[in-house]
């Protein structure tokens, strides 16, 4: 049994790693911002192991409440063997519909604050093994239209993964999970934008997408869910660095 932290995990695909790691008999100290959802998580999860899981809100986006977040979960479980950095997206939109405080804005919430984390949990993590996961997009390998904050920070995510893991090698493991197409609230939405600015239906937008993916569907909670789960436990001890897609064969790089 290992203690897992895992931001943005009351819904979607944070959700999905949860439910996976307390299947496989882990305990698991949730973040988000809505007590709702995070209340709602935690009887999902209780359901299926009695006392595996714990909760704190959190923002991202207001580094103080990181700290206490982090700082209730060691209260809790004492130690941390696995970590995962997953929060919304930032707001969709073109170079011209950005101004400075936009992108300073977006380097605070998904880079820098996410650096901050890292040195918080570091001591905790320096002397024993620990897998770090951060949620980052399929956009990282093939940059989407109108995404542009997230197309950028992502990257930027990708290189600093890539680059701890040479660094924090050999006992602290760093690998990022990319989505594709996920059925999420999240996803909803931006298909509901694309819907609203196009004049279709929100079913017609998916069925574009799903034509797309060699699969011919969106993606559940439950399968990255398995995957993310995988990536943060010692079924995964040789991997680190690396970038898993997980996207019905959505991407067409081959690399
Ligand atoms: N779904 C996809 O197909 C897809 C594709 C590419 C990339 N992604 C990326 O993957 C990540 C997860 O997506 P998802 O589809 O699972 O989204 P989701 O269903 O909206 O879930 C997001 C989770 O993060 C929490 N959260 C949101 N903002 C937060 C914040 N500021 N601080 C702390 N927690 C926060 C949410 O809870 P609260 O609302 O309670 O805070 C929720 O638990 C996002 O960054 C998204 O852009 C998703």
């Amino acid at each position: 049994m290992k203690n897992y932290f895992l931001l943005g995990a009351s819904k979607g695909i944070g959700f999905g790693i949860a439910k996976e790691l307390v299947n496989k008999n882990n305990k698991v100290f949730i973040g988000s911002r809505s007590t709702e959802n995070l209340e709602k998580a935690e009887r999902e999860l209780n359901q299926i192991q009695n006392n595996s899981t714990f909760y704190k809100s959190v923002d991202i986006t207001n580094y103080p409440s990181v700290e206490e977040w982090f700082n209730k979960g060691i209260s809790i479980l004492k130690h941390i063997d696995g970590l995962l950095i997953n929060y919304g997206g930032p707001p969709s939109g073109k170079f011209l519909d950005f101004h400075d405080k936009d992108w300073q804005e977006a380097f605070e919430y998904m880079l820098m604050n996410p650096i901050r984390l890292l040195k918080l949990v570091y001591p905790y993590i320096k002397d024993k093994t620990c897998s770090i996961l951060f949620v980052t997009s399929f956009a990282v390998k093939e940059p989407v239209e109108n995404l542009l904050l997230s197309n950028v920070f992502r990257s930027a995510i990708t290189s600093l993964a890539k680059t701890l893991s040479r660094e924090w090698g050999p006992n602290i493991r760093l690998n990022c999970l990319l989505p594709g197409r996920i059925d999420t609230d999240r996803i909803k939405q931006l298909d509901q934008t694309i819907a609203n600015r196009e004049g279709k239906t929100q079913e017609e937008v998916r069925k574009f997408f799903e034509n797309q993916i060699p699969l011919k569907r969106y993606g559940t909670v439950e399968e990255i869910g398995k995957v993310g789960a995988f990536l943060l436990s010692d079924e995964s001890s040789y991997i680190t660095g690396t970038n898993i897609a997980v996207d019905g064969g959505l991407i067409r790089s081959l690399l």
